[in-house]
């Protein structure tokens, strides 16, 4: 099978396409074959050499993909109601920019019913992202304030989305008018332009002077003492990006007269198994949030579908390298997903 890999860290120009050979499914895995793979912030990281995969993980880049069942390891069938042939998505430590992948039982999805298989492959990683860390740990609240830092994000996107379907008021930052409108067409109904304005003034004025109740962060450090004073009392921080740094400043008088709750949490490393694993998480996003994909009330936003043409051509690097350069760049709104050509129609 063909597959992406990073010959030494870098640039885009770092990603070379080979020929390897097939991953095998072990007991409690599935194999795919993928149709298409998401293309995630965390993937530049790594391939710049700053995000090592996990213990046991593939090498090969990728966090989620979409396609079809290839096979199923020992124990699989007695467990799932998965079987050969059957449309799927996935989410995964690592392999996903391959042309069939292994992935645990319990992090293999269906597709919900009525999307399209390419399409499907923009959602395993946003939606357990944010289905297990704003819903499932902050535990949102109809009639609450959600901030979504970067809304216009993969993540940003999913948020929104599935905030206003919860009942929630949506407040976003982004850094241009045309990606404020992209988010307000999402159901956003706080824009902030982080280029000319401050979160905490325009939340606050938006929300009577109370506060953004959950505020789901991708900057980090350089944000946290704002995202502190931003939040209503009883608020909670969900951190799950650093893009600005890791280390900032805590208020723990703010912290304790408001009573705030600061939760940090990342998906890959996670165990597959446990209460807080990854499985868990996918079962709940199936069980959760797949029905409001099904009936149009969620959907994927798909930014750019980026056809990686047959063999191992630089033509075919080219197009996995431009992906990658394209999601740097930060023009998208949404997703970017790489579409094996075999696969298209
Ligand atoms: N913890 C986890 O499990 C987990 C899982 C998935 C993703 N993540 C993290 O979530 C973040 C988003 O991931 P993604 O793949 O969806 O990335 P993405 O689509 O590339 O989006 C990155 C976003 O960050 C925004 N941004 C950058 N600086 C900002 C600032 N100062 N204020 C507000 N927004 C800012 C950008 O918006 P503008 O262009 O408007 O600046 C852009 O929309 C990344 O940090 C990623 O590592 C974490």
């Amino acid at each position: 099978m063909r597959a992406v890999l990073v010959r030494s860290p870098g640039g885009p120009e770092a990603l070379e396409l080979a020929e390897v050979p097939d991953p095998e499914p072990g007991p409690g895995e599935v194999l795919l074959d993928v149709v298409a793979a998401g293309v995630n912030r965390a993937d530049l990281m790594q391939r710049e050499g700053r995000y090592p995969p996990p213990p046991g993980a593939s090498g090969v880049l990728g966090l989620e993909v979409s396609g079809t069942v290839a096979a199923l390891g020992e124990g699989v069938e007695d467990s799932t109601e998965l079987r050969v042939g059957d449309a799927a998505c996935a989410l995964l430590a690592g392999g996903g920019y391959a042309e069939r992948v292994v992935a645990p039982a319990g992090q293999v999805m269906p597709v919900p019913a009525g999307l399209d298989l390419v399409d499907a492959a923009a959602l395993p990683e946003v939606a357990a992202t944010v289905w297990s860390t704003v819903f499932m740990s902050a535990g949102l609240r109809p009639g609450e304030v959600l901030l979504v830092h970067g809304g216009a994000s993969g993540v940003g996107t999913m948020a929104v989305q599935l905030a206003r379907q919860a009942g929630a008021v949506v407040a976003v930052t982004a850094g241009s008018e045309r990606k404020l409108r992209a988010c307000a067409d999402l159901g956003a109904s706080v824009l902030v332009d982080y280029s000319r304005q401050d979160f905490v003034e325009e939340v606050r004025a938006a929300t009577g002077g109370r506060g953004a109740d959950v505020v789901l962060d991708v900057v980090g450090g350089p944000y946290l003492e704002r995202n502190l004073q931003v939040l209503a009392t009883g608020g909670r921080l969900v951190q799950v990006g650093m893009q600005g740094g890791r280390r900032g400043e805590l208020d723990l008088g703010l912290m304790t007269s408001k009573r705030l709750s600061l939760l940090g949490a990342t998906l890959r490393a996670r165990p597959v198994d446990g209460p807080d694993g990854k499985a868990a998480i996918c079962a709940s996003v199936v069980e959760h949030v797949w029905p409001l994909v099904a009936e149009g009330t969620v959907r994927p936003v798909v930014s750019e579908r980026v056809a990686v043409p047959r063999g191992t051509s630089a033509a075919a690097a080219d197009a996995v390298r431009r992906a990658h350069a394209d999601l740097e760049a930060g023009a998208h709104v949404g997703k970017v997903l790489l579409v094996w050509e075999r696969s298209v129609a």
